[in-house]
């Protein structure tokens, strides 16, 4: 695997919240979710919708700890504490995304369930067995894997429910595809084939894998509308490679939800 660089990972989540990104977005840094109950609905909200499918999934009592891993601004952090009443603690590696999800808890009365750092998932700064669950939503595949796991059985509770949302690769994903991802946007994709092994040596039992790609992927070029990219185009500002490179994840990637379960 080519090396992980994290300051170039900040870098880029950085400089989208300069770029004003999260207006866009409305603060939802991963994908949207389109089923027969909501075809029409904007990028925004299916992606609150996809936070919501999510949650759904959390098995997690109010005044218990859940850890966000990769929590970008905090938004799916906020929904999750005010569906379930639970105190969560969200990481990212972007300054600029930590301070903003600071500001939007604080706006939204959620400072004291809530608390975002920077700081690298990897190396969580907390006692082995902290949380009563946790997940990694799109964030995981920019951080080594089988490190990520290891770092989240540490820091859960034998019987916590860990979600991981995020792309996976198809039979017929390009070596292409595969390097412009690493090279361009830090991303390292796996098989869904390789999670039953990667969690087991780390602790966890794996419970399922939901393969929604036709709610996310398949829908996702119809449905971006020329202002609402949220890819930044590869090598180039040019429009037309923001959509290229959308219909090139949209082609070679599926995306899964995993629920494992710590032992
Ligand atoms: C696509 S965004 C998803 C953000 C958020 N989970 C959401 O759904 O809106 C990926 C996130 O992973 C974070 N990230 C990537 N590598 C990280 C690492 N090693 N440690 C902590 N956060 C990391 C980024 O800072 C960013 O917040």
């Amino acid at each position: 695997m080519n090396s992980i660089k994290l300051e170039q990972i900040a870098k880029m989540y950085d400089t989208s919240i300069e770029r004003g990104d999260e207006v866009i977005l409305q603060g939802h840094f991963h994908v949207g979710y389109w089923d027969e109950t909501n075809p029409n609905a904007s990028f925004a909200e299916a992606a609150e919708r996809f936070t919501q499918i999510m949650i759904d999934k959390v098995d997690i009592q109010a005044g218990e700890r859940f850890c966000d891993l990769g929590c970008g601004i905090g938004v799916p952090s906020m929904q999750l504490a005010q569906a379930k009443g639970c105190f969560i603690d969200g990481i990212t590696i972007s300054q600029s995304q930590q301070k903003r999800a600071q500001q939007l808890a604080a706006e939204a009365g959620l400072s004291d369930q809530t608390h975002f750092i920077v700081g690298n998932a990897l190396e969580m700064p907390c006692e082995d067995a902290s949380y009563h669950g946790g997940w990694f939503f799109e964030s995981i595949y920019h951080m080594d894997h089988r490190k990520a796991l290891q770092e989240a059985s540490r820091i859960l509770k034998p019987g916590a429910t860990l979600l991981i949302a995020e792309f996976s690769t198809r039979p017929t994903t390009t070596e292409e595809f595969i390097a412009v991802s690493k090279e361009y946007f830090h991303c390292f994709f796996i098989n869904e084939e390789d999670y039953p092994e990667l969690l087991d040596t780390v602790g966890f039992d794996l419970i399922e894998i939901d393969d929604v790609t036709e709610f996310v992927m398949t829908p996702l070029i119809p449905k971006l509308k020329s202002d609402s990219e949220y890819i930044q185009p590869i090598k180039s500002d040019n429009k037309s490679d923001s959509r290229n490179n959308l219909r090139n994840m949209s082609e070679n990637l599926k995306y899964i939800i995993v629920t494992a379960q710590k032992r």
